[in-house]
């Protein structure tokens, strides 16, 4: 048996309410004067006003300016706050896209550097960072326990991933009760996003103990409560296995990294503006059929209560049907061309971290079969 490395740096604070604990988190780590990351909505609806209160004057600002796939210029403008302010830390309050703004931000606002100068063009990011506390509030990406930071360049016309030790946050606080206001086609994007990062972590080849037991625990936790959460959006209980499924498929994919899904979920998201969870899962049951003569594919598939794997990707395409998810391609009148630039534009590395060879004409038949 081939050894294996289990690495986590991030410290993991769960539980209802432990968003209050904010102020002394940031004193226990003698932060005094830090920038709030977020989006607009929390701005209006007043929760990051009260956030910069629960910390006792250590939060001097708010940034709010961060869209859905946030974009450089966002990222530049926060690490240009944050000097402005002459911060020692930053806090992200939001989904992944706050979060991966913040966390490049923390870092490019030491250098002064551009994050253009780094994303996409395969230079080392600097090591040294501001300290950052991930307070997410969607049950999704995970990013409060990645080093993984997702950015678009709309003027380079790209959306991709780049990663430094400094993008890990120094403590993920993650708090189920700001996910109830996540409206439901958001719930079950976000939610299916968390299956695909148990799934593709566990059949990844990059796979071992700790990881695989994360992944089944996540899944446990998400199969029977995401839909309760979608159409229950204050079911307490379906909200915190969320939130807690969320952290625990982070754990393990953070390790692993992901695999074929989000590898084709990237031209889904950046020509079709498809949301990063449900362009995952548009190709998660065709490659769970793929992957069914994997012997560990399988043997995931009766962990989890199933006869067999086809009858794992029947359960989840009934999942996606019952929560409003698109299951083909057939709104884009996909042309041969556009079958042939999404089979070119699949093909990031993590498709090659699949348990089963994807060849060019699995995925062009798999893309013309959606259309
Ligand atoms: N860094 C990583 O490891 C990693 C992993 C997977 C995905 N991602 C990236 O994360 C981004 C997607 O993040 P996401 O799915 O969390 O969505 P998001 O952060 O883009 O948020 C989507 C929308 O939901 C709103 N929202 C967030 N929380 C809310 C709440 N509690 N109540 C009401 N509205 C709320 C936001 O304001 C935004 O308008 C993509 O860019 C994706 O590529 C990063
Ligand atoms: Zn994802």
């Amino acid at each position: 048996m081939n050894g294996w490395e289990y690495k986590m740096p991030v410290r993991v604070v769960f539980g209802e309410g432990k968003v209050a604990t904010l102020a002394n988190e940031i004193k226990n780590f003698g932060g005094h004067c830090g920038l709030l990351v977020t989006s607009p909505s929390f701005v209006k609806r007043g929760v990051a006003t009260l956030i910069q209160e629960m910390s006792d004057g250590l939060i001097a600002g708010i940034f709010s300016q961060v869209s859905p796939n946030p974009d450089v210029k966002e990222c530049d403008a926060c690490a240009a706050r944050l000097r402005e302010l002459q911060c020692d830390f930053v806090v992200a309050l939001g989904g992944g896209s706050v979060m991966d703004c913040a966390k490049a931000a923390a870092t490019f606002c030491i250098s002064g550097e551009p994050s253009t100068l780094y994303l996409g063009t395969g230079k080392s990011v600097p090591q040294e960072h501001l300290p950052i506390i991930a307070v997410p509030t969607t049950a999704g990406t995970a990013s409060e326990v990645t080093s993984v930071s997702v950015l678009t360049d709309h003027e380079r016309g790209i959306k991709t991933s780049f990663s430094s030790f400094g993008f890990y946050p120094t403590l993920a606080i993650i708090d189920p009760e700001l996910t109830y206001s996540v409206p439901p086609y958001l719930t079950a994007c976000t939610g299916f996003d968390v299956i695909c990062h148990a799934i593709e972590c566990y059949w990844n080849y990059r796979h071992q103990p700790v990881c695989d037991t994360l992944a089944i625990r996540a899944l446990q936790l998400a199969l029977p409560n995401l839909e309760k959460a979608y159409h229950e959006p204050g079911n307490k209980e379906a909200r915190a296995c969320m939130a807690e499924a969320s952290v625990t498929a982070g754990l393990a994919f953070s390790n692993t990294k992901t695999s074929a899904p989000h590898a084709c979920s990237y031209p889904l998201t950046n020509i079709y503006h498809i949301p990063h969870g449900e362009a995952c899962m548009m190709t998660m049951c065709q490659f769970l059929r793929l992957n069914a003569i994997d012997t560990r594919v399988q043997a995931l598939a009766v962990a989890l209560g199933f006869t067999d794997v086809n009858a794992m990707a029947d359960e989840l395409s009934r999942m996606m049907q019952a929560t409003g998810m698109r299951r083909d391609l057939k709104d884009f009148h996909l042309t041969d061309t556009d079958i042939t630039t999404l089979v070119e534009k699949s093909k990031s590395p993590n498709l090659y971290s699949n348990p089963v060879e994807v060849t060019d004409e699995f995925l062009y038949q798999m893309y013309h079969d959606m259309r």
